[in-house]
């Protein structure tokens, strides 16, 4: 089976290419059922976009998912396990959903992470500051390697009193004596002390050539925990520990539903080992992705949103020094006119965007009709002294999915290109009525300034080289 792939699309249908029993762990974070449009904010600045939110009802959301767990339970090794990253909008009836598909048995945790500390004072009640991780197995054999964290100084001041001269080295005590009163074998006297102890002679002789045996006061021995023997305080179902990924954080994308790189790399190291498949269906803009790279393991992510399959390629490329086509490919990019036309208009700016080799404008609210931006590749800059200079030389693009952009179209775009003072333009649509056609001309007669008109077909077609130089 390939990995190292991200494919763009709805996950209930790529997920069909996969074989039975071929995935390790699954992470899914899929859209919550927050029933009303959520914003996506890129970037710093204030761009805005809605995401059409449709699932209008707990049943709807639930159904839409149900399928498309089943097909994850599918693809889902024996030894395998999977979590489910919801909130408190659906989580109850998740899990129901979840018990019917894998099994109340297959059931092995409800994983509380707390987001933030100071979300939702101004209502009344109590916030809801945490998200849901249902945790489920595939079988009883499952892949886990017991995470810890290190323990808190208050713990180690309480536990850890002890510490042993002269190497300095912290420990705690643990009772020697015998809960069992009638091992006639195991009682002696030690050190003035009789007891029913817990070790032989012989074992209670070699530890205490070691030193491993501390002598309270009265000389009644115990045995010395060292805390640099200890893994750390076994991570439970509770985990506050983790921060949100913060608005000045370098993790942070821009992607409102972004998780934090620790969260991922705790569930990756738990419940695979170096080498297993780790897939997420829902990837977004690909933690878990970005995870299990940097723990050596494959992997495979789906989205159905080509910007955030975009967005991992980057991620992959800037944090993991990955190479596109050679290390990891992207895969069912939408291809045609048809599937160009019902992409929401977010989606379609960003395609085209990219397609041309531009950077998407962030001022999205107000671009003042600008899409984005094309720096030619003969303006980098050559010299140190010129570090920046290059960054003057850019050409507008603006984006209007519509059957035929027309000539009010065109001169708002002039008006943004005199306004930036632009020699060159370019304008995507599906097609140009020919009084848009005929008002190009004009103003490049009138102004000397050139709108380059390129339809989706231009593009698909990629005779674009020509056309942009
Ligand atoms: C909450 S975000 C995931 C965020 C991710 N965990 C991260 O850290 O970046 C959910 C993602 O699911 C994607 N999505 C929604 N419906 C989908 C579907 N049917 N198939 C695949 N992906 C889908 C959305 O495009 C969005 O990027």
């Amino acid at each position: 089976m390939d990995t190292q792939i991200i494919y763009c699309g709805d996950c209930l249908q790529q997920l069909q290419r996969l074989p039975d029993a071929c995935v390790d762990l699954i992470y899914i974070d899929p859209p919550f059922n927050s029933n009303r449009n959520y914003e996506v904010f890129w970037g710093e600045t204030k761009e805005k976009r809605s995401f059409e939110d449709r699932h209008a009802s707990t049943a709807a959301y639930i159904d839409f998912m149900r399928p498309r767990v089943v097909e994850l339970a599918r693809v889902l090794k024996r030894t395998g396990s999977f979590y489910y990253h919801c909130d408190w909008h659906a989580s109850h009836y998740v899990k129901v959903m979840l018990d019917q598909i894998f099994g109340e048995n297959a059931f092995r945790s409800e994983i509380i992470w707390r987001r933030t500390n100071a979300k939702g004072l101004a209502s009344k009640g109590f916030p809801n500051n945490h998200d849901t991780i249902f945790y489920y197995t595939a079988s009883g054999d499952f892949t886990w390697n017991r995470p810890f964290t290190e323990y808190d100084p208050e713990y180690i001041a309480k536990f850890y009193r002890f510490t042993e001269p002269g190497t300095g080295r912290r420990y705690r005590l643990s009772d020697l004596t015998n809960p069992n009163r009638d091992r006639p074998n195991l009682t002696y006297e030690w050190k003035g002390h009789t007891r029913v102890w817990r070790w032989t002679k012989e074992r209670m002789e070699e530890a205490d050539r070691k030193g491993i045996i501390h002598y309270s006061s009265t000389g009644l021995a115990a045995q010395k925990r060292y805390l640099d023997e200890m893994q750390g305080q076994p991570i439970d179902t509770v985990w506050e520990d983790i921060p949100p990924v913060q608005a000045q954080s370098d993790e942070r994308l821009g992607y409102p539903t972004q998780k934090p790189l620790a969260l991922l790399d705790r569930i990756v190291k738990a419940s695979s080992d170096e080498s297993d498949v780790v897939l997420d269906a829902f990837c977004g803009c690909g933690t878990a992705i970005v995870s299990a790279q940097m723990l050596k393991r494959r992997w495979i992510g789906i989205d159905i949103s080509p910007t955030a399959c975009r967005v991992i390629a980057d991620r992959l490329r800037k944090d993991c020094k990955l190479i596109e086509g050679k290390h990891f490919v992207v895969r069912d990019l939408p291809r045609t006119e048809k599937q160009l036309r019902v992409m929401p208009p977010f989606e379609f700016e960003n395609w085209a965007v990219i397609a041309l080799g531009g950077i998407k404008n962030k001022a999205q609210v107000g671009d003042m009709g600008i899409d984005g931006k094309i720096y030619p590749a003969h303006s980098a800059p050559t010299q140190k002294k010129d570090a920046l200079a290059f960054m003057d030389v850019w050409y507008p693009i603006q984006v209007k999915q519509k059957d035929k952009a027309g000539r009010p179209d065109i001169d708002s775009f002039e008006a943004a290109m005199m306004r930036e003072n632009r020699t060159k333009g370019f304008f995507v649509s599906f097609a140009f009525s020919r009084d848009a056609l005929t008002e190009i001309d004009a103003f490049f007669r009138r102004e000397s300034r050139v709108i380059i008109p390129l339809t989706v077909r231009d593009i698909l077609d990629e005779e674009l080289a020509s056309k942009l130089a």
